[in-house]
């Protein structure tokens, strides 16, 4: 992969337009997880430092294209970006068609769906914010995987379009678990759906030594094997899929352990009774909710000896004490693991906060959707821009 990078340039005295992903929880007007600010501090106290004036945007959430709704405006992540930058980071509502910049060191441009033409990757659009810079910074990774103008389009019309230090960064991590991976390579898939994650799972299964499935997604492993799952979460009509995950990774001399044991309750509530059960023996009445003890002991032993690590999703319903057991002992197994660990995904980076596990997972990625996207070995288009931009620029020098 050949893009420019930011850190080939030198941007003093630059107009410098970065496009971050802020798009992060807020509620009532107070930013609740600052996690994706966090990670944009490094690129944007580089260019700081470095002398540019820097404009930033984001999307946050997915508000009615051409109209400005308040709940998805960006004044709380201005405020805790300006609390975290220590300086004052002032907002800019209008700004497509230009807008006084002066002698302001940084602003936060006012969130690009409000635009109309954003999503559809309108190339009028990219062409206003492309007039806006000198230099353009595309270092969103989480939004790489939407073509839309601040996130493709204007790559094409900036003057010097290129990747920031956050998007290099994670996709070298992710390319080191993805390109040559040291085995025994081991993946946890959680979450509900089979369907929702199918493209990963088959990438997965093609690919490391041992894929750990949890959650919904594990129920319908369970009914794969021919055992009843009562009235869990699970997709009967994937149960065929869950069969050919399996006899695939087995082709290959690979696995997908299913559950042995599992944590059942009557309702995902904190005041619920649980019992641990013998796959074998879920009465029709029961949800599963959480791997049990015996299946927690051969997973996190499994985890433990890997060498590449790759978590998305957790193992059960863990905001419930009751049910987090299974998430909490894969948590503390990868941050026990010697093995080259990263995570992502909104759910993940959840548990990872609760367990206190962060410093002790190698990359965690700021990416969702991204990702995923990039798991499932699929073109990211907004690297695919950045890559036809270097290739444009190669012809003609
Ligand atoms: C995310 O949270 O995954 C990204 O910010 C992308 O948001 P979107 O799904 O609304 O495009």
């Amino acid at each position: 992969m050949s893009i420019l990078k930011m850190s080939d340039l030198k941007l003093k005295g630059k107009r410098v337009l970065i496009r971050e992903d802020l798009n992060v929880p807020v509620k009532n007007g107070e930013v609740t997880s600052d996690l994706r600010i966090r990670a944009a501090l490094p690129t944007i106290k580089d260019a700081l430092k470095q002398g540019a004036q820097v404009m930033i945007m984001s999307h946050l959430g997915r508000p009615e294209e051409g109209s400005h709704e308040e709940q998805f405006s960006l004044a709380p992540v201005a405020k805790r970006l300006s609390e975290l930058l220590k300086m004052d980071v002032p907002l800019i509502s209008h700004w497509t068609s230009g807008f006084r910049l002066g002698d302001k060191p940084i602003v936060l441009l006012e969130n690009v769906r409000f635009n109309r033409g954003e999503t559809d990757n309108d190339t009028d659009l990219s062409k206003k914010m492309a007039n806006l810079c000198d230099v353009f910074v595309m270092d969103a990774f989480a939004t790489s995987h939407r073509a839309e103008a601040s996130t493709c389009g204007i790559i094409q019309y900036a003057p010097v379009a290129c990747a920031g230090p956050l998007l290099v960064n994670e996709l070298e991590a992710l390319q080191k678990i993805m390109k040559n991976p040291k085995h025994p390579v081991v993946a946890i898939v959680g979450g509900s759906k089979v369907s929702t994650k199918l493209s990963l799972l088959d990438a997965l299964a093609q690919k490391v030594d041992c894929l750990i499935v949890g959650g919904g997604i594990a129920n319908t492993f369970i009914a794969a094997e021919g055992y009843t799952v009562g009235k869990s979460l699970y997709e009967p009509d994937l149960i065929d899929e869950a069969e050919r995950l399996m006899l695939a990774a087995k082709n290959r001399g690979a696995e997908i352990p299913v559950p042995t044991d599992v944590i059942v309750g009557e309702k995902m509530s904190a005041d619920a009774e649980s019992s641990v059960r013998l796959v074998s023996q879920i009465d029709d009445n029961e949800k599963v909710y959480d791997i049990g003890p015996d299946t927690i002991k051969h997973l996190t032993g499994i985890i433990k000896k890997a060498k590449t690590i790759l978590w998305n999703g957790p193992v059960g319903a863990f905001e419930i004490e009751q049910y987090s057991e299974g998430t909490r002992e894969i948590a503390k197994a990868i941050a026990e693991s010697k093995g080259f660990s990263v995570a992502g995904g909104g759910d993940t980076l959840a548990a990872i906060e609760a367990y206190h596990v962060a410093d002790k997972i190698d990359y965690i990625s700021t990416g969702g959707g991204a990702f995923l996207t990039f798991l499932e070995g699929k073109i990211l288009p907004a690297i695919a821009a950045l890559e036809d931009r270097m290739k444009k620029n190669e012809k003609v020098t």
